[in-house]
Order: structure tokens, then C-alpha cells, then sequence
């Protein structure tokens, strides 16, 4: 494939990559936008293979890397359960990290590449910059892998003078920089350049242990927008346009998609990263307060069922138990019942339910719940004080009240869901547990608020058979 072949495949890729990320911003049109990237990777991937950049020898090794590669990813796209797909996606971030700083200590080490004055420094620079954000990325990827599992607890790691920490870290990366830029030949240089590394390693560890559980969203949106920053950082490394081009694009709108989970979440972008945020242990003396206080009130499912017939208007508030139990059929074949009963159905959407952004979207879409019924926080959370039910499922934090009235709560001044403004709210979860954050929900005691213990889908299948029979 000639030179100006290949730069005007790549071009029809970044624009494929463009109007992929336009269609992903709506659930309608989210199909179209993947296939748009589908088309747009196999461009690239072709483009590059059969480019002018790879010798005849090199293609039967791409081509080997292709197929064990891709086997992989079809392997695990295909095992992975739903309620998963946080985990993989953030596993996935790591390996663009790691990418990045393989990619630069081997252009750092290739002897092919033969520059002087400007052009070293500029491509000494990319290298430095390149290794420093993937291994950040590698390291702060795989802790948020850790804690997304739950393999690594959701207590955030605070260390005593941690901000001095990053300071003095972040100090001594840029004098071993100069280092690495005075450094006259490969082996004077490769010092300094493992010395950063270890550091931005430990940053990445630092960084994503001092995160409190409810904040971890906005720190995997992060490590999103970094996995685009570093490839692109390697598309400089490489010389390669259109992995700058995508880099920027997985960079910037990561970094947009924080921003508004930020904003969602009532938390200042730069303390989220410094770390700390959603880690205030209640101080000792508010202690009690905090404590829930009551006895609960359970229900069952005929019940449930008998309420919800007699609602006029009902919103239902999924979260992760519902991804947990797959229960969106069912729920989707309730609303169809009640609707069809004259009963006026709506969901309301926290920004972070479930564990990734757009997660019950995703559920409910695929249980083809009609989407104009599907309503964003903002836009139904007045509307609780004149519903009849508000049916949770399988949420907790999203709905905790503590946010607002505890002060001292971990999740203190995150927007939440007003369930309990609601005639009567049910709480469909298996036990007392608490949810991602680890905190009491004070909602379970309310004195409107009734609790269906189980399995979500089990007990949504028994709700469906009651309200059907
Ligand atoms: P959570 O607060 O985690 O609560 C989920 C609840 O579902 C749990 O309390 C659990 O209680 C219940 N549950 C689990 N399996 C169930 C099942 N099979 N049937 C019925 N209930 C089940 O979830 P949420 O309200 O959706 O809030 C999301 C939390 O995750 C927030 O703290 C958010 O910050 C965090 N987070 C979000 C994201 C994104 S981007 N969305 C990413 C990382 C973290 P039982 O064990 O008693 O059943």
C-alpha cells in the first residue's frame, strides 16, 4: 500500500472514530456509533499492516500478535458477564498504559533512529512524557481493576502528607528529566528513565488507593481520558497521525466525561485526583448521628405487586443489584403490565449507578424499555413528592438520604435520587449490606420506606406473576 493510500485510510478512520463517538452519545443512535468504530479500527489496523512503515518480514509477526491478541479479546469479550465489563474496561486502560511505555524504551533503544539538535530533544521529550503517562496509566488501571473486583477494598489508602508526597515525586521526575535530556548516550539515559518510571508507577498506585469508593467513577472516566493520552503520546513516539488523532479524541472526551461526572457527583476535579475525596470517617463525635436509627419494614412480593396496582404513577430506580440479578427483562415485562394498567411508569437514572457510566441505560436498552421513559436525575427528581411508589432495585448509594442531611458522611453533597419523598418507596435488595461506598443507608428506616428482601430478579418474577395473576 502506497504512502498517500494509506494516510487517506487513516483519514477515513479518524472521521469514522468522530462519528462514532458523535453516535455513542445517544442511547438510539449508540449501535450505529459502535459499528462506525468497528469500521474505523479495521481501517486502521489495515492500514497500518500493509502500510509503508512494515516490511514484507514484519507482517507474518503482526499477524501472529493479531491472532493471539485477538483471540484474546475474543475470549474475554465473550466469558466476560455484564456486570463485569467495568473491570475488563479498566484492565483494558492498563494495557494501553503499558503499551505506551514499552513502545518508548524501544524507541528509546532503537538504533534506527538516528537524530540530532531539535528533532532529538522533541523526540526524547515524547519518550519521557509517553512512559510517564502509561505507566501512570498502567499502575492507577490496574489498582481501579483491583477495586472494581473487589479483590483491593474500597477504603481509600490515605498516607500522612500524601499531597507532599505527589509534590516531591512529581519534582524529582522533572529533574531526572533534565537528566535524561543531558544525557549524551542510550545507556547514561536509561537511568534516569527507569528511576521516572518507578516513580509515575507508585504515583499510579498512590493516586487510585486514595480514592473512597463512591468517587472511584470519576477516577476510571480519568483513567480513560490518561489511556488516550498515552497513545497518543506513542503516536508521537511513532510518528504515527491517526494514533494522535485518537488519542486526543479517547483523551479529550475522557477528560469531558470526568468533568460532567464531577459535576454529577458534587466534587472539585482537582481534589477527586489529588485523592481523599469520599474518605471522611465520620469524626467521632458525630458518630452516632450518622448510625441509622429504627427498625425496617419489610414486604412481599404480592404486596409489592398490590401497591404498585393501585399507584398512579411509579418510578422505578435501578442501580447495580439489577445488573447483579439481570432482572431488566422482567423488569421491563412489570412496566409493560402496569402501563398497559394506566399506571405512569418512568426510570430515574443516577449518573453513576451500576459501576460504569451509562450502565443502566445499557440493561434497559437491551431489555428494549422504551427510552422516553428513561429519565436522567435532573430531570425526575422533583417529580418524587407526587409519585405513588418509587421502586429501588437493587440500588444504595444513589438513593441514600445521608448525602444530603449527614455532613460527615463519605458521600456528603453527592446528588441523590429523593426516593424517600415519594407516598411509598420499596427497597428491592438481599440483605441489610451496604452498597459500593460502605456506608449505612439511613433511607431502610424511613417510616414510608418498605423493604423486599431477595434476589431482585427472583423477587421481580414473583411481583410479575402477582400482578399478572
Ligand atoms: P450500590 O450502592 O453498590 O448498591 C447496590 C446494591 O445492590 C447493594 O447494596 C446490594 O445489596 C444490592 N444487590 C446486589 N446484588 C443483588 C441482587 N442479586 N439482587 C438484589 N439486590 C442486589 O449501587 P448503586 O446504588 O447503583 O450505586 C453505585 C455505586 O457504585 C456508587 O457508590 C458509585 O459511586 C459506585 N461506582 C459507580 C461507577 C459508575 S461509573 N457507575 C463506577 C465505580 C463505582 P445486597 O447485597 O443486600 O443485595
Amino acid at each position: 500500500m502506497s504512502a498517500s493510500l494509506a494516510t487517506v485510510a487513516y483519514l477515513g478512520a479518524a472521521i469514522l472514530f468522530i462519528l462514532s463517538l458523535g453516535g455513542l452519545s445517544n442511547p438510539e443512535t449508540s449501535r450505529r456509533g459502535n459499528l462506525f468504530g468497528m469500521v474505523g479500527m479495521a481501517l486502521a489496523v489495515l492500514a497500518t499492516v500493509f502500510g509503508p512503515r512494515v516490511g514484507a518480514g514484519g507482517i507474518a509477526w503482526i499477524v501472529i500478535a493479531l491472532v493471539i491478541g485477538g483471540g484474546i479479546g475474543l475470549y474475554a469479550a465473550k466469558v466476560v458477564k455484564m456486570t463485569q465489563m467495568p473491570e475488563l474496561v479498566a484492565l483494558m486502560h492498563s494495557l494501553v498504559g503499558l503499551a505506551a511505555c514499552l513502545v518508548g524504551f524501544a524507541s528509546y533503544v532503537d538504533t534506527s533512529i538516528q537524530l540530532a539538535g531539535a528533532e532529538k530533544i522533541i523526540h526524547e521529550v515524547e519518550i519521557y512524557v509517553g512512559i510517564l503517562i502509561g505507566a501512570v496509566t498502567f499502575s492507577g488501571s490496574l489498582v481501579a481493576f483491583g477495586k472494581l473486583n473487589g479483590r483491593i477494598g474500597g477504603k481509600p489508602l490515605l498516607l500522612p502528607g500524601r499531597h507532599w508526597l505527589n509534590l516531591v515525586a512529581l519534582l524529582v521526575v522533572i529533574w531526572f528529566g533534565r537528566q535524561f535530556l543531558a544525557a549524551h548516550d542510550v545507556q547514561a539515559g536509561m537511568l534516569p528513565l527507569i528511576v521516572m518510571t518507578v516513580i509515575a508507577l507508585l504515583f499510579g498506585v498512590h493516586m487510585v488507593m486514595a480514592i473512597g469508593g463512591a468517587d472511584m467513577p470519576v477516577v476510571v472516566s480519568m483513567l480513560n481520558s490518561y489511556s488516550g493520552w498515552a497513545a497518543a503520546a506513542t503516536g508521537f513516539m511513532l510518528s504515527n497521525d491517526l494514533l494522535i488523532v485518537t488519542g486526543a479524541l479517547v483523551g479529550s472526551s475522557g477528560a469531558i466525561l470526568s468533568y460532567i461526572m464531577c459535576q454529577a457527583m458534587n466534587r472539585n476535579f482537582i481534589s477527586v485526583i489529588a485523592g481523599g475525596f469520599g474518605s471522611g470517617a465520620p469524626k467521632s463525635g458525630d458518630a452516632a448521628a450518622a448510625e441509622p436509627q429504627g427498625e425496617v419494614t419489610p414486604i412481599t412480593a404480592s404486596e409489592t405487586a398490590e401497591l404498585l396496582r393501585e399507584a398512579k404513577s411509579v418510578i422505578i430506580v435501578p442501580g447495580y443489584g439489577m445488573a447483579v440479578a439481570q432482572a431488566q427483562h422482567t423488569v421491563n415485562e412489570i412496566v409493560r403490565t402496569l402501563r398497559d394498567k394506566g399506571v405512569q411508569v418512568r426510570f430515574a437514572i443516577h449518573p453513576v449507578a451500576g459501576r460504569m457510566p451509562g450502565h443502566m441505560n445499557v440493561l434497559l436498552a437491551e431489555a428494549k424499555v422504551p427510552y422516553d421513559i428513561v429519565m436522567e436525575m435532573d430531570e425526575i427528581n422533583e417529580d418524587f413528592p407526587d409519585t405513588d411508589v418509587a421502586m429501588v432495585i437493587g440500588a444504595n448509594d444513589i438513593v441514600n438520604p445521608a448525602a444530603q442531611d449527614d455532613p460527615t458522611s463519605p458521600i456528603a453533597g453527592m446528588p441523590v435520587l429523593e426516593v424517600w419523598k415519594a407516598k411509598t418507596s420499596i427497597v428491592m435488595k438481599r440483605s441489610m449490606a451496604s452498597g459500593y461506598a460502605g456506608v449505612d443507608n439511613p433511607l431502610f428506616y424511613k417510616e414510608n420506606n418498605r423493604m423486599l428482601f431477595g434476589d431482585a430478579k427472583k423477587m421481580l418474577d414473583e411481583v410479575l406473576g402477582a400482578l399478572k395473576g
